[in-house]
């Protein structure tokens, strides 16, 4: 089955300048172990179009799946549900909570999930080993370099097993190098747990990892 699919998504906005066509029509899928790259300049409605997907903002028209299910048609609850049992997020900027070290911040979507303590610790120890981060649990944040936290961020993101990896320019805020190793990361996790993906960036270079490449201009599919 498609593990996340949108058909003709449309999304409007109303600003005192007018009307803002952020996305038109746009069909998207990803299947389970696929990574789909959004590439697009600045302003091409990539953010957008992840937080359709994601169940963050509503289309103005036009329908989103995630697995069997019509996001679209969910009341604010439900939607909130599936967000919980079925997504990850990964952001720029990498969320993570200061004061928490890196296997609390990890931790946190299973708290809201109420996962039984014994399990936490060992679904956290599990996702930071995939990250690579075995040994930084204890470290918090500020205590880590870029890349290391995008890492927690994105053991965070996959450690309550989602069947879909939303990712708005994860490597964004790194250096090249570290973006290139963080982008092999989510590809690798990607094809071995069977998650499919939706990263965007601007970066041409990411891009190679890719399964399959939606290039978005002005809101549009090119
Ligand atoms: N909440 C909003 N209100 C009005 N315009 C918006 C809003 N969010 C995005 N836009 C506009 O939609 C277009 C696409 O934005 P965005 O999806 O953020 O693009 P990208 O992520 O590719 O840079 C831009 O013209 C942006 O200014
Ligand atoms: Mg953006």
């Amino acid at each position: 089955m498609t593990a996340v699919r949108a058909e003709a998504l449309t999304r409007t906005f109303s600003t005192s300048a007018g009307e803002v066509h952020a996305c038109v029509d746009i069909d998207i899928a990803a299947d389970p172990g696929e990574l789909v790259v959004i590439r697009g300049a600045s302003g091409a409605g990539k953010t957008t179009l992840l937080n359709l997907l994601g169940g963050l903002d509503r289309p103005t028209s036009g329908r989103v799946w995630i697995g069997g299910t019509e996001a679209t048609a969910l009341d604010e609850d439900a939607l909130a549900l599936l967000r919980r049992e079925q997504l990850g997020f990964v952001f720029q900027s990498f969320g993570l909570i200061p004061v928490l070290s890196a296997s609390e911040n990890v931790e946190l979507p299973l708290r809201i999930a109420r996962v039984a303590a014994a399990e936490r610790d060992a679904r956290v120890a599990e996702a930071l080993a995939l990250v690579g981060l075995a040994d930084h649990a204890a470290q918090r944040p500020g205590e880590l370099s870029g890349g290391q936290q995008q890492r927690v961020g994105i053991a965070r993101a996959i450690v309550a097993r989602p069947r879909v990896l939303i990712a708005d320019e994860p490597t964004g805020q790194l250096d090249s190098r570290t973006a290139a190793t963080v982008m092999d990361l989510i590809g690798d996790l990607v094809h071995s747990q069977g998650i499919a993906a939706v990263v965007s960036t601007h970066d041409p270079l990411l891009v190679q990892r890719a399964d399959r490449v939606v290039e978005l201009h002005d809101g549009r599919v090119a």
